[in-house]
């Protein structure tokens, strides 16, 4: 478990990071969404001690991290920054597996799991391993930062805008990956995007920064039904232009027709967040008709929209 405990964090006098209060439970899914320069990268640093807080304590398992041995610490979970931290004398083998050199692996094993790890991030390994980073993509040097976390299997990974130089297809592929590989590990794991639609697909709980303060926490069924205010509500609907057409809404196998009687009448796919009833019903009249949708399908139906 990790706890932040009234943190806070200030550069001379900028604060950054005011009176962050946040448990992440183990086994989670954890994303930490907000606009640049929110805090984000500040946030999720504490967790392995590369930004110590000027305020409070982040603790892990009770422990403060302050506290710990950083060898130890940090050997323990996978991290993969926000911009490319790859060892440009390593091959790329080496620089997945470096981890598992510390602890004492064999070079044979190594390269097996790297090859391994390479593949699974959508890079062949017999290809990749040899390669020095200089000679990847910026996407394929990210891959290559994500498969070198995977490589320990850590309990805890952290993730820093992971995602972001990926193309659209690959992006997904990756998404997908992590969600398969924590549904099958059972790692927790913290994750930081400036795209709320990302966080939607992959948060098992989302927390919404701002100006280093958190404005909501909750699942993303909570912060699409109930945003805790115009903030967190308007940042959702930024990402209105890949929320699709109503028109392709109601295409989809996920709404059924109603009588139409007195439905509050919307125009465009974001209005409809705000109509669940108790139940997470959505009814809603559109071009006269009547609709029906549940909250859960409209999510599902989101998320699964391409990019
Ligand atoms: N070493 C530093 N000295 C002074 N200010 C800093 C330092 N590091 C970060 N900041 C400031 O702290 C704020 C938060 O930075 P942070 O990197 O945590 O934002 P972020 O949410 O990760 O942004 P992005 O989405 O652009 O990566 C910014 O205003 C940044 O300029
Ligand atoms: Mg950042």
């Amino acid at each position: 478990m990790i706890e932040y405990r009234n943190v806070g964090m200030a550069y001379e006098d900028k604060v950054i990071l005011d009176g962050i209060n946040l448990t992440i439970a183990d086994g989670e899914l954890f994303v930490l969404v907000g606009p640049s320069g929110s805090g984000k990268t500040t946030l999720l640093r504490m967790i392995n001690r590369l930004t110590e807080p000027t305020a409070g304590d982040v603790y892990i398992d009770g422990r403060r991290v302050k506290d710990q041995d950083l060898r130890h610490l940090r050997l323990n979970m996978g991290y993969v920054p926000q911009t490319s931290s790859l060892f440009p004398n390593l091959t790329v083998g080496d620089n997945v597996t470096i981890q598992l050199e510390e602890a004492g692996v064999k070079r044979r094993e190594r390269r097996e799991r790297a090859s391994f790890l390479l593949d699974q991030v959508g890079l062949k390994g017999d290809e990749y391993l040899d390669r020095r980073p200089s000679e990847l993509s910026g996407g394929q040097q990210q891959r290559v930062a994500i498969a070198r976390a995977l490589a320990a299997q850590p309990k805890l990974i952290l993730m820093d805008e992971s995602f972001s130089a990926l193309d659209p297809v690959l992006r997904r592929q990756q998404q997908e990956l992590l969600l398969a590989l924590h549904q099958q590990n059972q790692d927790t794991v913290v994750f930081v995007t400036h795209d709320m639609q990302e966080a939607l697909r992959l948060g098992d709980r989302i927390g919404v920064i701002k100006d280093g303060c958190l404005l909501q926490v909750g699942s993303p069924e909570e912060i699409i039904q109930h945003p805790a205010n115009f903030f967190v509500a308007d940042f959702f609907k930024s990402a209105r232009p890949r929320l699709g057409t109503m028109a392709q809404l109601l295409a989809s196998a996920a709404v059924s027709r109603i009588q139409a009687g007195s439905l509050p009448a919307v125009a465009k796919v974001d209005e409809l967040v705000r109509l669940p009833d108790e139940a997470g019903l959505i009814k809603f009249a559109y071009q006269g008709a009547g609709y029906q949708i549940t909250a859960t399908d409209l999510l599902r139906y989101l998320g699964e929209l391409e990019d």
